[in-house]
């Protein structure tokens, strides 16, 4: 579309994306992640994977959004008409991340408020998946929608639309000009209480304690790319659509590097303020740092709880900061992954933006009442594990294929990024994505897909979680499979005649 969207200055755009990074894979997903999956040793894969397909993709989708100037599939298909699928199947494993991310932002919601007078009392695991979650006795059942969840989710659906309401530069970017100052703000608060507690070197030495072990397993370094793609944003349409947003001579790699940097520092300051706390907890209750320590959900709304039930002094305080600071962070990037679909919509079908909005976040809004049903949590498990692995990380391997070696288009993106960069990209990049990211992230995704594929044919017992294979099959791999079916299906609906797919005003 030629009167496009634009960020009003470039620290708007750095605080949109990094707005976007930084989310609940920062502070509920990292510290977990790491610690499952080999703990310091995790950092060789997570620095591997940073800095030879992270940093190097993030500047390709910079590019790729500025250059193009559309939302994902229409900047696909200004490429190639024939691989608009990829960009549509990117935008439809966002539609199936929005669905879940929501909920967990919501349950957030819920305990900064239960911060006050630390309402989930001693048993804070009684306290989530009783009271709170009121979880059904086996995964795969819906079991009615809990209130508790229903209704911090529509206010969390109604602060992401209507800031998408408002535009790129009036809603976008103004959020995310107040919620990242202040979210910094609040994690620094609580990093450096956390540091100062009793016990904190403990927790900090487990976690970067490395196992080595768990270097040689692909699905440690399949979780790695996972991780900073996720947390990056990269591999689901979002920075192309962000950087879509850009000017003529915007700068392309510097704001990369930036935006990376930013993000995994945010990322090792969750994971040194997570496990400083989880050291004092451990201190307090006179055991070692791996007992009090678990994955995923439990860490955030189990552990923590807890920590904050020990807490010396302002317990109710520093409750409300540390999930207030998930509510900030989950919202800004929840924001921008939605905006994928609503400008993809809006773009395909020639509605208006605020149209895009209402149908694209109206639905993802009524597909995540799903996960705020009794049996929420086990879909959400479910969902995330495989959207994941095989929607994210694998997207990021296909994306690499397809721009290095089907389309040949890396010495045409460098020259143009490095027409307009700070910095300039030399033949590393190419190297990155064009051999060292498909061969590794190829060779691990392989052996990754074989360990699942043997787990759901084997046998009943040994799937991801123990679940059984019928759920697998269902809340996981039909749902990464729904985005890649999803996103070819609507190739087949033409572009709207509003949207120009060739002779569009390409930039430089
Ligand atoms: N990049 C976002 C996060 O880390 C999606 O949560």
């Amino acid at each position: 579309m030629e009167n496009r969207a634009q960020w009003g200055t470039r620290a708007g755009f750095i605080l949109a994306a990094v707005g976007s990074a930084v989310g609940l894979g920062n502070i509920w997903r990292f510290p977990s992640v790491a610690y499952e999956n080999g703990g310091g040793a995790f950092f060789i894969p997570y620095l591997f994977a940073l800095l030879t397909a992270g940093i190097p993709l993030l500047v390709l989708e910079f590019t790729i959004g500025q250059k193009y100037r559309g939302s994902a599939p229409l900047s696909y298909s200004r490429i190639n008409r024939k691989f608009e699928w990829v960009g549509w199947w990117q935008v439809f494993v966002s539609f199936v991340i929005s669905t879940y991310y929501a909920v967990i932002i919501a349950w957030a919601m819920s305990y900064s408020v239960f911060s006050f007078n630390l309402s989930w009392g001693d048993d804070t695991e009684g306290f989530l998946f009783g009271e709170h979650l009121k979880l059904a006795e086996a995964p795969g059942q819906f079991g009615g929608l809990v209130p508790g969840v229903l209704i911090p989710l529509i206010l969390v659906w109604a602060i992401t639309l209507g800031v998408l309401f408002k535009g790129v530069k009036k809603g976008i970017e103004v959020a995310n000009r107040i919620f990242i100052p202040a979210l910094v703000i609040i994690f620094l608060i609580i990093v450096v209480r956390a540091l100062t507690l009793p016990g904190a070197m403990e927790g900090l030495d487990a976690f970067f304690k490395p196992n080595f072990d768990a270097i040689m397993q692909p699905d440690v370094w399949v979780a790695a790319y996972g991780q900073i793609f996720f947390s990056l944003s990269i591999a689901f349409a979002i920075m192309i659509t962000y950087s879509s947003y850009l000017g003529k001579k915007s700068d392309i790699t510097n704001n990369a590097f930036i935006t990376g940097f930013a993000n995994s520092g945010f990322e090792l300051l969750a994971g040194i303020g997570v496990f400083a706390a989880l050291g004092f907890m451990a201190n307090q209750a006179g055991v070692s740092v791996q007992e009090v320590v678990s994955g995923g959900v439990g860490l955030a709304f189990v552990v923590f709880p807890q920590i904050i039930n020990e807490f010396p002094a302002l317990n109710g305080l520093f409750g409300f900061l540390f999930f207030a600071s998930l509510v900030l962070a989950g919202l800004s990037s929840l924001i921008s992954i939605t905006e994928t679909y609503v400008a993809g919509f809006s773009e395909k079908f020639g509605i208006s933006r605020n149209k895009a909005v209402a149908i694209g976040g109206g639905a993802a809004a009524l597909i995540s009442l799903i996960f705020a049903t009794r049996g929420g949590l086990f879909f959400l498990d479910a969902a995330d594990y495989f959207i994941n692995q095989f929607g994210v990380a694998f997207i990021g391997l296909v994306e690499v294929i397809l721009m290095a070696w089907i389309l040949r288009k890396l010495n045409d993106f460098q020259t143009h990024a490095n027409g307009i960069s700070d910095i300039q990209l030399g033949s590393w990049w190419k190297v990155c994505l064009g051999a060292i990211t498909p061969i590794v992230l190829g060779y691990m995704m392989f052996g990754l897909f074989k360990l699942n594929l043997l787990r759901q044919f084997e046998s009943e017992t040994g799937n991801y979680e123990n679940y059984s294979n019928a759920f697998i099959l269902y809340g996981g791999w039909f749902v990464a499979l729904f985005a890649l079916v999803a996103g070819i299906l609507l190739t087949f609906k033409p572009w709207s005649s509003q949207t120009k797919v060739e002779n569009y005003k390409e930039v430089g």
